[in-house]
C-alpha cells in the first residue's frame, strides 16, 4: 500500500468516530481537492498516535457542529457528510462489509442489512454481479447505501486496496462479514491439489486476508473511542464442525476458519472487536444446491450419490430427511444470528450452529 493510502486509513477511521453526532457517525469521504476549509489539524506525520489528539484539540476551538470539511496536514482533504439513511433498523447507523456479496448467503446479507437502515459494501471477484446488486439497492433505498468493489479474497493487495476504497469512501465501517466461499467435493484418492489449494485459498485464507486488512481500521475506530465496539463475523458451515464425506478440503477449511475465529477472537479484544463464526447448514433454494446446471442437487443426481434418485427433487427430500427440523437453512435464518451476534455485548470466539438441530453442539 501507498504511503498516502497508509495515513487516510489511518486519519479517516478516527474522524469518524471522533465526529459523532446525535449518536450517529457521519460518512467522511477523501476528497481529491479541497475548495473551502472549514477546520485545519496540524499533524506530525512521525507521530500518527497523536493524531486522535490533534483532532480534538482542533475541534476544541471551533466545536464539530456544521463542519464540512476537515484538512489534515500532510494526510488531505476529507468531507464529512450526514448520515445518509433513516436511524430505525437492526444496523441503522452501521457500515457493513460483505464478501461474496453477487450471489447466495452474502447477496442476502446484503440486501437484509441494507434494509435494516445499514450502508453496504458489496465485494465480489464477481466485478458485474454485485455492481448489478448494489444499483438495485441504491434505487431502492438511495445513493449512498451500496458501494460495489471487485475483489479476490485470495490476493492480499487486492483485499488491501477494496478496505482503502472503502475508507476513502465512507471513512471507514463497523462489521466485517467475511463470507465468500467455494466447494470443491471429491475423494480424498483423486482431489487434484490444485482444488484443494483453491478451497483453501478462498475460505481460510482470504478470512486471514480480510481480517488482515479490516481490523486496523476498526481498532483505529476504538483507539478514537474506546466504548465504540465492532464486529467480525465470518459465515463458516455445519462442516466447520463436522467432517464431511468426500468434501474434507471444505470441511477442512472451515473447521481451521474457527481456529482463526478463536484466535482472532482473543487477540482483538483489546481493539473492541468481537469475532464469531455462523455456521449454517445446507442453503438448498441458494445457487450452489439449485443452480440447473451445475447446483450440487444436480451433480449429486449424476454422480448417483443418493441410491434410488431419480429427479433433483429426490435428491432435495433425501438431504431434507437428514435434518431434525425438515428443510434447508435460509438466509433469514442466518440473518437472525447475525443480528444476535451484532446486538450481544458479551460474546466472542464463538460458533453459532444455524442447522435445524443436523449439528450439536458438546
Ligand atoms: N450454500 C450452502 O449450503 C452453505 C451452507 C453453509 C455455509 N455456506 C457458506 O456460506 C458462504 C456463501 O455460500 P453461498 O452458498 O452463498 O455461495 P455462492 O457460491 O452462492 O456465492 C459465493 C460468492 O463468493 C464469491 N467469491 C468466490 N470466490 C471469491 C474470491 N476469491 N473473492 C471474492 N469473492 C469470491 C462468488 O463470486 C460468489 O458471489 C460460503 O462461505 C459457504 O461456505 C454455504
Amino acid at each position: 500500500m501507498v504511503m498516502d493510502a497508509k495515513k487516510i486509513n489511518q486519519i479517516a477511521p478516527l474522524l469518524r468516530i471522533i465526529l459523532k453526532q446525535d449518536g450517529r457517525y457521519p460518512l467522511v469521504r477523501y476528497a481529491e481537492t479541497c475548495p473551502s476549509c472549514t477546520l485545519s489539524v496540524e499533524m506530525n506525520p512521525d507521530r500518527p498516535e497523536e493524531a486522535a489528539s490533534q483532532i480534538r484539540k482542533a475541534l476544541g476551538r471551533v466545536g464539530s457542529g456544521g463542519l464540512e470539511t476537515v484538512c489534515v496536514q500532510g494526510v488531505g482533504c476529507f468531507q464529512i457528510l450526514p448520515w445518509p439513511r433513516p436511524s430505525e433498523g437492526r444496523v441503522a447507523g452501521k457500515i457493513v462489509l460483505v464478501t461474496g456479496a453477487a450471489q447466495g448467503f452474502g447477496l442476502e446479507i446484503a440486501q437484509d442489512c441494507a434494509a435494516q437502515g445499514a450502508l453496504v459494501v458489496m465485494m465480489d471477484i464477481n466485478e458485474e454481479g454485485v455492481r448489478r446488486a448494489a444499483e438495485e439497492l441504491r434505487s431502492q433505498y438511495g445513493p449512498e447505501t451500496a458501494l460495489p468493489l471487485k475483489v479476490d479474497v485470495t490476493h492480499e493487495d487486492s483485499v488491501m486496496e477494496a478496505i482503502h476504497q472503502t475508507v476513502r469512501h465512507f471513512g471507514g465501517f463497523d462489521v466485517l462479514i467475511s463470507n465468500a466461499g467455494v466447494l470443491k467435493a471429491d475423494s480424498v484418492k483423486r482431489q487434484p491439489v490444485k482444488d484443494f489449494d483453491f478451497v483453501t485459498a478462498v475460505n481460510y485464507k482470504g478470512y486471514f486476508l480480510c481480517v488482515k486488512a479490516a481490523s486496523p481500521v476498526l481498532a483505529a475506530q476504538h483507539k478514537a473511542d474506546p466504548s465504540y465496539r465492532s464486529d467480525i463475523i465470518q459465515i463458516n458451515s455445519k462442516s466447520g464442525l463436522r467432517g464431511s464425506n468426500r468434501n474434507f478440503a471444505y470441511a477442512g477449511s472451515k473447521f481451521g476458519g474457527i481456529g482463526l475465529t478463536q484466535s482472532f477472537a482473543m487477540e482483538l479484544v483489546e481493539d473492541g472487536i468481537k469475532v464469531n463464526s455462523v455456521c449454517p447448514g445446507n442453503f438448498f433454494d441458494g445457487p450452489l444446491w439449485s443452480d440447473p446446471n451445475n447446483g450440487l442437487f444436480v451433480q449429486y443426481l449424476r454422480a448417483g450419490k443418493v441410491r434410488g434418485a431419480k429427479t433433483v427433487e429426490d435428491v432435495r427430500k433425501a438431504y431434507e430427511a437428514m435434518i431434525p427440523m425438515g428443510r434447508g437453512c435460509t438466509a433469514a435464518d442466518v440473518m437472525k444470528a447475525i443480528y444476535y451476534l451484532i446486538e450481544q455485548e458479551y460474546e466472542t470466539g464463538q460458533a453459532l450452529p444455524v442447522t435445524g438441530g443436523q449439528v450439536m453442539l458438546h
